[in-house]
């Protein structure tokens, strides 16, 4: 069942993500050469629990930290480790905030310093699925028009799109109905309402789509091992389109 928000859930939400953005704001600029994933989580655990909020992953399935962070060929659920960041470098963040019982879900992609030119055009492009994902949401169109609208962009560009992973309902908990593939899948094909907030969130590849988990039990790595990003909105579906709730300078 896809839970419709109402003002007073969507006021919550709205200040759930607009804390999320400002600790992103703090942390884009942190993503350089010799700082370490555990030093990110320990700032954004501080930000978040000063701010009156709590970090809505930790402990979610028994998840053990604050961020996700997955650098180079990790796609999703990186724990974050005491490895520093190395130029060439792409590093994702991923987090979601519980601020008084409403969730948001956000996650983007940075170089540290220079990348290649594949990188660059990885991130960029990724940034675009969700871009135009985002351009196509509005009442009536269907979840099968968000998940094309990311897949043909990436697979016009040569990339692999990860299927084991989809974007989510969120707001009233981190991970709500309905499910939101990035390519057209046979699934459930629900109409949008004005009300619904999802999270929106591809995940791609530079070479093959396949992903397998490692032995920790979280992390997320591309098969071939080839690069992948990953970015993520929480979006509020309005009468006449949407809005994005998790704006932030930096980044995005
Ligand atoms: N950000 C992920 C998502 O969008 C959730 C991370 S799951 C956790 O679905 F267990 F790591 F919290
Ligand atoms: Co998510």
């Amino acid at each position: 069942m896809i839970k419709i928000k109402n003002e007073r859930q969507i006021e919550g939400i709205r200040a759930s993500c607009a804390l999320l953005s400002s600790l992103y704001d703090e942390l884009a600029p942190m993503i350089r050469p010799g700082v370490t994933p555990l030093d990110l989580d320990e700032h954004a655990r501080a930000f978040i629990e000063r701010h009156g909020g709590r970090p809505a992953f930790l402990g979610y399935e028994g998840y053990p930290a604050t961020l996700c962070i997955s650098v180079n060929e990790v796609v999703i659920h990186g724990i974050p480790n005491s490895r520093p960041f190395a130029e060439g470098d792409i590093v994702g963040i991923d987090c979601g905030i519980d601020l008084d019982g409403y969730y948001s879900d956000a996650a983007f992609t940075l170089p540290v310093g220079e990348i290649s030119a594949d990188a660059k055009d990885l991130l960029r492009v990724t940034k675009e699925c969700l871009d135009l994902a985002i351009r196509t949401i509005q009442p009536g169109i269907r979840i099968s028009d968000i998940s094309r609208a990311v897949f043909s962009h990436a697979v016009r560009h040569g990339y692999g799109v990860v299927r084991q992973y989809c974007g989510h309902g969120v707001g009233l908990e981190i991970h709500e109905d309905p499910q939101i593939p990035n390519y057209v899948s046979p699934g459930p094909n629900p109409r949008l309402m004005p009300g619904m907030v999802l999270a929106i969130e591809p995940m791609i590849n530079l070479g093959t789509g396949d992903v397998r988990v490692l032995d920790d039990g979280w992390t997320v790595v591309t098969m071939d091992r080839s690069l992948s990003a990953h970015y993520e909105h929480t979006v509020l579906v309005t009468k006449n389109g949407c809005e994005v709730l998790t704006r932030w300078n930096a980044g995005l």
